[in-house]
């Protein structure tokens, strides 16, 4: 077992990383598996604590103790840590989290305002919710505690959590989309008190320098009492300071190397292959995303259709592979982009497919990352076309699962990865049609030796900064900037 408290470390996000649910009249554990969650659990096990989260398994009220706790992983022999629920009822995750969270902040962050939908109730709900997350930290917390929060759910708990305790403890925010610059920013509705909420920070973390220069600008302009030094990365405010900085999120990239690659990886592609009438020996590009507006699955779709209009001869010899998962599809700006999307995938294997080829292979049912990571190390190219996204961890975890005979990676300008990585992608402006087909033209023409260059430097710069350099690096930058609070 861990050395630490459980009151040491108090992680909190809105997903949890272990749901149950029930399975006929047993219970089954929902572990991570991959992604964000996986990799803050891992630092979780390594380091104890408490994980504060939204309990959204059905079975999950079953499990817990009195005070809505429950050790992780359920395996006593492994690491474990607490994992406390957070209940919300149907009006708040419908306000909270599709209101608020996913009809304001999340249209706003991303500059696309024609979908931001705001009511008074949405508002009422995140506040409310922000309340009672600051509530449970506030109850759990010490002198030494280290609260670390996690993305735009929780813009107002940082003050709140200040608020409720006499403690002192360090609080730091990884905020996981972008932030936009003032001009966006001053159309959010209540973006004043987002901004105070997120002023109760120690320290507040973005993916790239661009999303800290908005979000100090926008203190700036917007917050009178407090005094921004841009170059420092510093907001200085009457009760304390904040520190603005940029990590860029990475993913498990050795993890993903070692799955993807070999005899079992390889078989399991030919069985995609063969389930979806795709030839294998053929040309195939990937596309996987949360089927999102932001996302540039239409965008992508169209620069496809121009590509077989303008070059017979790909028709029967390439395939595209999209694959989505539904998300938030009660929002209706998500439903009609899953409708877009199906109509367009439609449109093109009407268009151009044969009796024995369809250009287009969509699939919106479950993928396991088995199958995910070969179906990245068979793909001669990756089309990761985003109208604006924070980071994105599909480009990257496509470069982490190749190895001989690389594919080539198509990426969006607007990627937050794309400042990391310009020089060895075919970058695209999504919405640019002609450029975009010609990037996927170019991809799939481009040498061996090109494409080994090119994904040998990716390479290089996804395993530096993965996900466990991320979440190192947060962590020793909270303790920095504890150390001087307290003046150690
Ligand atoms: C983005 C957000 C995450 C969120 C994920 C999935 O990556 O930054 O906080 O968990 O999307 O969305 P969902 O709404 O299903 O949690």
């Amino acid at each position: 077992m861990s050395e630490s408290t459980d009151s040491q470390y108090l992680v909190v996000s809105n997903r949890e990383p272990y749901r149950h649910d029930w399975e006929g009249d047993d219970i089954t554990v929902d572990r991570p598996n991959g992604g964000l969650t996986s990799g803050l659990d891992g630092a979780m096990r390594r380091l104890g604590g408490t994980w504060i989260a939204w309990g959204d398994g059905d079975a999950d009220r079953e499990v817990v103790d009195d005070e809505n706790r429950v050790q992780v992983p359920p395996d006593a022999d492994e690491d474990q840590y607490t994992l406390e629920r957070v209940w919300l009822s149907e009006e708040e995750q419908e306000n909270y989290y599709l209101g608020f969270s996913n009809r304001v902040l999340w249209p706003i962050c991303h500059a696309a305002l024609t979908k931001v939908e705001s009511e008074r109730r949405h508002w009422e709900a995140y506040r409310e919710v922000n309340r009672r997350f600051a509530d449970t930290v506030a109850e759990r917390v010490d002198e030494e505690s280290v609260v670390w929060l996690q993305d735009y759910h929780f813009g107002l708990a940082p003050s709140m959590i200040r608020e409720r305790t006499e403690h002192d403890p360090a609080i730091a925010h990884f905020w996981h989309i972008p932030w936009p610059g003032p001009d966006t920013f001053r159309a959010c509705p209540h973006g004043e008190e987002i901004l105070r909420g997120l002023l109760g920070n120690d320290l507040l973390g973005f993916h790239v320098d661009r999303y800290c220069e908005n979000f100090l600008r926008c203190v700036d302009e917007l917050i009178p009492m407090a005094t921004v030094d841009l170059d420092a990365g510093v907001v200085h405010q009457p009760d304390g300071r904040l520190t603005v900085r940029s990590f860029p999120l990475g993913v498990e990239a050795d993890r993903i190397q070692e799955q993807s690659t070999g005899a079992a990886s390889h078989a399991r592609f030919r069985e995609f292959a063969d389930e979806h009438g795709i030839d294998a020996d053929g040309m195939l590009a990937l596309g996987v995303d949360r089927l999102d507006y932001t996302k540039g699955i239409p965008e992508r779709l169209q620069a496809l259709e121009r590509l077989f209009e303008e070059q017979p001869d790909l028709r029967e010899s390439f395939t595209y592979v999209q694959i989505g998962s539904e998300s938030r599809s009660e929002i209706p700006a998500y439903e009609a982009v899953q409708a877009e999307v199906a109509e367009a995938v439609e449109r093109i294997n009407d268009r151009f497919g044969t009796d024995d080829w369809r250009p287009v292979v969509y699939e919106t049912g479950y993928v396991s990352n088995e199958t995910l990571y070969a179906l990245y190390r068979a793909a001669d190219a990756a089309l990761v076309s985003p109208i604006r996204d924070g980071m994105n961890l599909v480009a990257q975890e496509y470069v982490a699962a190749q190895a001989e005979d690389p594919g080539a990676l198509v990426l969006s300008e607007q990627a937050g990865i794309h400042d990391r990585v310009g020089d060895d992608v075919l970058s695209v402006t999504p919405q640019n049609t002609d450029e975009f087909a010609s990037a996927i033209r170019e991809a799939l023409a481009m040498s061996d030796k090109e494409r080994e260059r090119r994904m040998t430097s990716l390479r290089r710069e996804i395993q530096r900064n993965d996900l466990e350099s991320w979440t190192e690096t947060m962590l020793d930058e909270i303790a920095v900037v504890d150390a001087s609070r307290h003046g150690r």
